[in-house]
């Protein structure tokens, strides 16, 4: 494939306005190896080809889908260990006392890509908080590629990707050995949905959250989305919720937003509440 400098600047312009998501010119090859199948179907010779019809057509689906098809979908199950431990030890603990009396959690996978964090969490919750059981807990993953979207809903993973992170024993208590791969247990998977959100774009409907767990994905944003996104995550909280980014990530230029808080070795972002 391969296009000019200025084709591939439009790329990146339109996956930034699109997704937030700033690519590095030197990742330029990505543009080649990931559009093409979108470039195929979209009737185009190559990569030029297909620049030219996206200037051309202005079509809000071919738009959508190079910045679907630009995403970095890293993850892992227990991805940074310490967080996990933190949830463990101190938020989720503390969640149970403060919703004792409803029985109910919400709790967001924002940028949930092929699901192993949302279940990472519903295990954890399993495994080590059995005072939840009977309280009506949901963990809801969301995501901008409504291909990890779809990953995620089916709850089958390979090998490769089960031995990354998921200790055996939880292994075999929670997901079953089915061909050549490993299926999440229905217990879990019923803790579980995903659906569809743009997270730089007006979010959909979605319930009040007492955890957030946003990692992994503002290291993309430019500063400007990233406090739009502080705002809304802060507004799509509960007033005693508490909020885990990853591990590269702060909330920094959100101060007035959200006070960080250390546990557990670890560290999270607890709403700030106005006039307190
Ligand atoms: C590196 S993965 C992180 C997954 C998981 N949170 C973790 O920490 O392992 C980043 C995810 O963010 C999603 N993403 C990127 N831009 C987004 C946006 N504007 N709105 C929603 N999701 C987005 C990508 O599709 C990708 O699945």
């Amino acid at each position: 494939m391969g296009c000019s400098e200025s084709d591939y600047a439009y790329l990146r312009e339109l996956v930034l306005e699109e997704s937030a998501n700033r690519i590095d010119p030197s990742r330029n090859a990505l543009f080649d190896t990931r559009l093409k199948p979108i470039a195929r179907l979209a009737g185009a010779k190559g990569l030029k080809d297909f620049v030219n019809i996206l200037k051309a057509d202005r079509a809000p689906h071919l738009h959508r889908a190079v910045a679907e098809a630009m995403t970095i979908n890293e993850t892992s199950f227990f991805r940074d260990l310490k967080s996990f431990e933190m949830l463990r030890e101190t938020i989720l603990p503390r969640l149970i006392e403060q919703r004792r009396d409803e029985r109910r959690l919400r709790i967001w996978s924002a940028a949930s890509s092929t699901g192993q964090e949302a279940y990472s969490v519903a295990m954890l919750i399993a495994e080590h908080l059995p005072e939840l059981a009977g309280w009506d807990v949901k963990i809801i993953g969301t995501d901008i590629s409504r291909y990890v979207i779809d990953y995620a809903q089916r709850a089958r993973y390979r090998r490769l990707e089960v031995n990354r992170g998921l200790p055996v024993r939880m292994l075999l208590k929670y997901m079953a050995h089915d061909g050549e791969e490993w299926e999440i247990s229905p217990r879990i998977r019923a803790m579980c949905e995903f659906q569809y959100a743009n997270l730089c774009a007006p979010l959909p409907k979605l319930p009040v959250f007492d955890l957030v767990m946003l990692r992994n994905v503002l290291l993309y944003f430019p500063p400007r989305d990233r406090s739009y996104l502080f705002g809304d995550v802060h507004r799509q909280m509960a007033p005693d919720g508490c909020l885990i980014l990853g591990n590269a990530e702060q909330a920094e230029d959100s101060s007035d937003l959200f006070e960080v808080e250390f546990a557990s070795n670890s560290y999270c972002y607890r709403p700030v509440v106005a006039g307190v």
